[in-house]
């Protein structure tokens, strides 16, 4: 039995210690907002934060996870007040597809809370998530954005 806190809640999981944390996010909690794209650590569509960390969660296995802190992509709006990378994603009308976009943002909100204001390089060295719709442009300036609110 693992034990997690998954957005600020307890939850106990049965899994193998090599379970990635992908998996016990989206089949056991249930929370399908963290998307698997790769499984290799390539894509980030996966990264949630791991204690404050940006963590890619398909090559977490639960035995690095056992214990720990988990922030989803679903537990980034606190008391139903968006993040401020939410709006600036919005304001910005960042999302195509969508699909890698919950990855993309729990990636900035890490860089934000380690740079505040982040340079091009900056983010171009730390966010590189891949969108296949190519909304890196309109990333980019959702970051600055949110940096200055
Ligand atoms: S699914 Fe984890 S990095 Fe691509
Ligand atoms: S918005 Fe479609 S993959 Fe990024």
């Amino acid at each position: 039995m693992a034990r997690l806190t998954v957005n600020g809640k307890a939850v106990e999981v049965n899994v193998s210690p090599s379970t990635p944390l992908l998996w016990v996010i989206r089949e056991q909690v249930g929370l399908t907002g963290t998307k698997y794209g790769c499984g290799i650590a390539q894509c980030g569509a996966c990264t949630v934060h791991l204690d404050g960390t940006a963590v890619r969660s398909c090559i977490v296995p639960m035995a690095a996870a056992d214990g720990k802190q988990i922030t989803t992509i679903e537990g980034l709006a606190a008391g139903g007040t968006l993040h401020k990378v939410q709006k600036a994603w919005l304001d910005n009308e960042v999302p195509q597809c969508g699909f890698c976009q919950s990855g993309m943002i729990m990636a900035v909100v890490a860089l934000l809370k380690d740079k505040p204001k982040p340079t091009d390089a900056d983010i171009d060295a730390t966010v590189t998530n891949i969108c296949r719709c190519g909304t890196f442009q309109q990333v980019r300036e959702a970051i600055h954005a949110a940096a200055k609110a």
